[in-house]
């Protein structure tokens, strides 16, 4: 099993067991520099920096419900299939490619740019 693989010349590295990522709760995980939270929606893992786009609170321990995350720091919450800020379109959290292979998770090395505001 490799640490690392290589899609189209970008790194994803390898960050978890599918099944560690479960509906009900954010899974964060170390991604070389990054911290990055994991969630499963509706059977798909998306990944965003562990750092909300307010103040950089931990999104990845946020109350997980319906496709949504609410920060546990000030309650701000965001759509978990866009990133985007539920109560208006001015934050959004910086994501990650995700790569699935057989059983494991592959997270881009680096943040999908220009996806965070
Ligand atoms: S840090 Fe997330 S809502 Fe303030």
């Amino acid at each position: 099993m490799t640490s690392e693989v290589r899609i189209e010349g970008r790194v994803f590295v390898r960050a978890a067991h599918r099944r560690a990522v479960t509906p009900e709760r954010g899974t964060v995980v170390r991604v070389r520099r990054y911290e990055v939270a994991l969630f499963d929606v509706g059977g798909d893992v998306v990944a965003y920096e562990n750092a909300c786009p307010h103040q950089g609170g931990p999104i990845g321990e946020g109350f997980v419900e319906s496709g949504t995350v609410t920060c546990p720091w000030h309650a701000w919450c965001f759509d978990l299939r866009t990133g985007t800020l539920t109560l208006g379109d001015f934050a959004r959290l910086r994501r990650f490619d995700v790569h699935v292979e057989g059983s494991e998770l592959y997270v881009a090395a680096e943040p999908v740019e220009g996806s965070a505001w």
